[in-house]
């Protein structure tokens, strides 16, 4: 299977047998930076990453993938402020951007933005976050980790929190996590819950599927909890905001009560839904994440950009 020149908008996209052709390579990928090989799969290829919103990790770490795979980069970090005077239009951005590089990596506030820029572009588009939308590059990275964490992805009951409704990397990861025999948890305020489009998908495919508010009551069964914070920037009122921000918080008290050997992830960043305290024991693998997000995005640029 290739994905030779392809977008990547959704983790609809994503097959179980794609998705472990792709994470045994980047097993292999990280065998050989371990080793210390310097790789040049990419010499001679350009990514641009265009950022209409802030981010720490899936910015660098794509631009991280590029360089250790031997290509190039161009990093429009602040994409809102760029066009802000001129009003200029997604395509009209991607379709310039699209004549200086081999593949572009888009992060922009709105739902579907991804498309938008994919329908504009000569070159591929990877979604790196539209708004409420998807941000699939982020499950599989979280896919991954919990392959490592497990060491297997089938027969686990996972723990959804927080800010479904809003949060891109649930809604894809959720996606993704259903290639697999899971049984989910979703874990919300009822302001807060996971799209009913995904629910309900999910239910019409077979899988358990429990809604609840009581994070306490869900880390008895569950053997992994995704935290996620309650997205400010996407309240119109912010009293609501304030009412729902610190719903949970995650502590070394709750894990200890919970189902022993307990895998606690999270896309980060974080605001207050997990204690400081809790980075210290082994159940945390959200560093771990970030880590595993360089080789994934080298998979997929070394799977897009194949001559
Ligand atoms: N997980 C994630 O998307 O982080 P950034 O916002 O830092 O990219």
């Amino acid at each position: 299977m290739s994905f030779r020149h392809a977008d990547i908008l959704s983790a609809a996209q994503f097959s179980r047998a794609q998705i472990e052709q792709w994470f045994a390579r980047a097993d292999d990928l990280a065998a050989r930076l371990a080793r210390g090989e310097r790789l040049r799969t990419l010499d001679g290829k350009m990514l641009a990453t265009v950022f209409y919103e802030p981010s720490i990790r899936t910015r660098l770490a794509f631009e991280a993938a590029m360089q250790r795979l031997g290509g190039g980069v161009l990093s429009l970090a602040d994409a809102k402020t760029a066009t802000a005077i001129s009003g200029e239009p997604l395509p009209d951005v991607i379709r310039a951007v699209a004549h200086l590089a081999d593949v572009i990596v888009l992060r922009h506030p709105d739902a579907g933005a991804a498309c938008v820029a994919a329908n504009a572009s000569a070159a591929p588009i990877i979604n790196a976050g539209d708004g409420t939308g998807e941000h699939p590059t982020q499950a599989l990275l979280d896919l991954y980790t919990l392959r490592a964490e497990r060491q297997t992805l089938d027969g686990l009951h996972v723990a959804l929190v927080g800010d479904l409704k809003h949060s891109p990397a649930v809604h894809s990861f959720a996606r993704t996590l259903s290639e697999f025999q899971v049984e989910f948890s979703f874990v919300t305020p009822a302001a807060l819950a996971m799209p009913t489009a995904i629910t309900d998908d999910l239910r019409e495919r077979g899988f358990s599927v429990e809604e609840t508010n009581d994070l306490a009551r869900s880390l008895q069964t569950a053997d992994v909890v995704y935290m996620t914070r309650v997205c400010k920037e996407r309240f119109s009122d912010l009293k609501q905001y304030e009412k729902l921000k610190d719903f949970y918080l995650l502590t070394r008290a709750l894990i200890e009560k919970a189902k022993p050997g307990l895998s606690v992830l999270h896309p980060l960043p974080r605001a207050n839904e997990i204690a400081a305290e809790v980075d210290a024991l082994p159940n945390a693998a959200y560093f771990r994440q970030v880590k595993n997000g360089v080789v994934i995005r080298m998979t997929l640029l070394a799977d897009i950009l194949a001559d």
